[in-house]
């Protein structure tokens, strides 16, 4: 087999000192270590000897994520010297950047570049984190035709398989039995019956962390229905499910030392004689009434069911991730995932370490003051606030009652899709802070 082909990542200094051989090529080729160029050296036959990279301020895990798609089928190794963080980080991203969604393609994505395992890795992340990624982005990516809440039960079952995970699934008029009465309502006009998925995993003794997602595998707004536009994107409001279950993947793969439940909220926003209707008022598992001013704002219902439950055995930590707001994407744009937190500390530790990691999440108010604005005249809350400003801060002050006071509570309002394609993140489903919180709940809860 031929030699793996180094790449050396250098700036304008870097370059004149450690490749001089190089120097004419890279002038004729334009590359002089600018940040997002890349050089392809030739030997004197013409065959490719070397690939050099511009070296960024500071080495972040999109720095080669690029090129698995762009470099020559081969084989290549690091060649130049890199702390075992900054090689790790350097690896995942080229295997981020190694990822494509070929399902429905009769022709499948051919065999990419390939880089050599660098030394000192931390392999077993790597491992984890690409996986538990690519898990997200295919159950974002299939269209709802095949992805249904069905398909997420579906999901879960095979992980509670993998893991040696306890499953429990309530389905269709059995939520109203059990009394998850918003999660049932905001489902049942579908053809697929809703359900609240179940999962347990870890040692019960050990600190509780509860993840809960918004899976609705499609959002057509219900009676208050979106407009063409509006809709065209919303097989990806499942997305909240899909980044909690690949976060608790990445956990019982690396076998974080927690007590992990998972609950996901399946359904599918549809239109249908038996639809929830506008200023319906549902009774929530809490109790409390909830007048329906928007049959749109639907995640937060059955997100609300879902936290109650979760509140209700006081983990030391909830976390919820939704695809709940679009005033979260006006507010933050779609790659940056707004987060609110009821807990100070947990608050700068989440925003430090999606910074460190390359993934980082923004952390907006739990602003008390606009709480009346979801004042209902007839019920005990308005599923939507009075005014249009806010939007996010009232749908996250709306899933707060339902989070029993001094529970830690972390919830992550994000886009979960790609609309542009960057390196290591092509356009499609996307986990957004997915590994900034298995870093906090490894850090500061494990
Ligand atoms: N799934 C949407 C939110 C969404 C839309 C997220 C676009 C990302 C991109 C959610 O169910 C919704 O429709 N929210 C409404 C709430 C409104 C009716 C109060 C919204 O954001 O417009
Ligand atoms: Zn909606
Ligand atoms: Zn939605």
């Amino acid at each position: 087999m031929a030699d793996a082909i180094a790449i050396y990542i250098v700036n304008a200094e870097e370059l004149q000192t450690d490749h001089p051989d190089s120097t004419a090529w890279c002038q004729a080729s334009c590359f002089s270590g600018q940040v997002g160029k890349t050089c392809l050296v030739p030997d004197a036959t013409g065959k490719l000897s070397k690939v050099l990279v511009g070296r960024p301020d500071s080495l972040d895990t999109w720095t080669l994520a690029g090129l698995p798609k762009t470099l020559p089928t081969g084989t290549y190794r690091l060649g130049s010297t890199l702390s075992a963080s900054s090689a790790t980080k350097l690896y995942l991203g080229w295997q981020l950047g190694s990822y494509s969604f070929d399902r429905y393609k009769l022709t499948k994505t051919g065999p990419l570049a390939n880089l050599e395992i660098p030394d000192n890795i931390d392999l077993t992340y790597v491992k984890a984190a690409t996986e538990a990624t690519y898990l997200v982005r295919d159950l974002i990516t299939t269209p709802s035709n095949n992805m249904g809440p069905d398909q997420l039960e579906e999901t879960a079952r095979s992980l509670a398989d993998r893991y040696d995970a306890k499953i429990q699934v309530i389905a269709g008029g059995d939520l109203v039995i059990e009394n998850y009465p918003m999660i049932y309502a905001v489902g049942k006009a579908s053809t697929r019956a809703p359900r609240l998925i179940d999962l347990r995993w870890g040692n019960p003794d050990a600190p509780k962390v509860t993840l809960v997602g918004k899976g609705v595998c499609f959002d057509s707004g219900g009676l208050d229905v979106k407009s063409a536009t509006g809709m065209r994107l919303m097989k990806k409001d499942m997305g909240g499910a899909a980044q909690v279950l690949g976060l608790a993947q990445m956990i019982m793969e690396i076998g974080l030392p927690i007590n992990l439940r998972v609950l996901v909220a399946a359904v599918e926003n549809s239109i249908a004689g038996n639809a929830l209707r506008p200023l319906d008022i549902l009774t929530s598992r809490k109790g409390t009434t909830i007048e329906v001013g928007n049959t749109d704002a639907e995640g937060r219902l059955v997100l609300a069911d879902a936290l109650w439950e979760a509140s209700s055995e006081e983990p030391d930590l909830i976390i919820d991730c939704a695809t709940l707001t679009g005033a979260a994407r006006v507010a933050l744009g779609t790659e940056l995932p707004a987060f609110f937190c009821n807990h100070n500390e947990i608050t700068s530790a989440l925003l430090k370490t999606g910074l460190d990691l390359d993934d980082p999440l923004w952390n907006l108010p739990l602003h008390d003051a606009y709480r009346t604005m979801l004042d209902s005249p007839v019920a005990d809350m308005n599923n939507i606030a009075s005014g249009s400003y806010g939007g996010s801060i009232t749908a996250a002050l709306f899933l707060q009652e339902f989070i029993q006071a001094d529970i830690p509570w972390i919830h992550v309002d994000f886009m979960a899709y790609n609309l542009r394609s960057l390196p290591g993140r092509p356009e499609g489903g996307e986990a957004m802070g997915m590994r900034a919180l298995f870093e906090l709940i490894k850090k500061h809860i494990a």
